[in-house]
């Protein structure tokens, strides 16, 4: 399968939203990468639901929600209506992880779940096979624009040996601070998603940025 490039729109200009994701839809990129924050799980507030039925009118590829609010479950239903193809909870957030992602796969969705930089791959060693992404935090979330943490390489190796050894189709997912730098080595230790936020949408060319990106995940 080919490695995927996901925008994140939380780096996007809201004041110009339809003009950057029909730029999106232009592009090489493969998702939308759309960051829920609450202020609670996260020390920040990203955007809601009323703006992500705007984006989701205009987008013309895969709706990649990651939810970083606490008790995701109260809203499974209402991402799956505004049209989510994948919804992304944390595991830190989850008190039964299991029965939420059979929620979000009763709902239609695909179902992810994301790690913080400090919650280990093993945790999830009894429910990869019902995990149909893994959402690997490669910065503390709740902001764009962070630094790159470099223990992510060894963190993607295990999550890639963890899903073989249990034959699960499970994709690895990497949000946080992705560039040219880094793309490479991510997808070599095992990456199949690149979530980009800063790199594509603060570039000068943003459709040259995509496609660049793509070829480097693809070479
Ligand atoms: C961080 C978000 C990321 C963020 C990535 O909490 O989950 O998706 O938008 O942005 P960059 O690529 O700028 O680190
Ligand atoms: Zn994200």
């Amino acid at each position: 399968m080919s490695k995927l490039i996901a925008p994140s729109v939380l780096a996007a200009d809201f004041a110009n939203l339809q003009r950057d994701v029909e730029m999106i839809n232009r592009s090489d990129a493969d998702w939308f990468h759309i960051d829920i924050m609450d202020g609670v799980f996260v020390p920040n507030i990203s955007f809601g639901m009323p703006v992500l039925r705007d984006i989701v009118k205009h987008a013309t590829k895969t709706i990649d929600t990651h939810l970083m609010i606490v008790d995701p479950d109260r809203y499974v239903k209402t991402f799956a209506d505004l049209g989510c193809d994948i919804l992304t909870v944390h595991y830190e957030a989850c008190t039964h992880l299991h029965r939420t992602l059979q929620n979000i796969k009763a709902h239609g969705m695909k179902a992810g779940v994301a790690l913080n930089p400090h919650t280990s791959i093993d945790v999830l060693k009894d429910t990869i096979q019902d995990i149909d992404l893994v959402c690997l935090m490669s910065v503390n979330p709740g902001f764009g624009g962070q630094s790159f943490i470099e223990n992510t390489y060894n963190k993607v190796s295990e999550l890639k040996e963890l899903i073989n050894n249990k034959s699960a189709s499970t994709l690895i997912e990497i949000d946080g601070g992705v560039t040219d730098k880094n793309a490479k080595q991510l997808v070599d230790a095992g990456a199949d998603v690149l979530v980009a936020g800063s790199y594509v949408f603060k570039a000068a060319d943003k459709i040259k940025t995509v496609k660049d990106l793509k070829a480097l995940a693809n070479y």
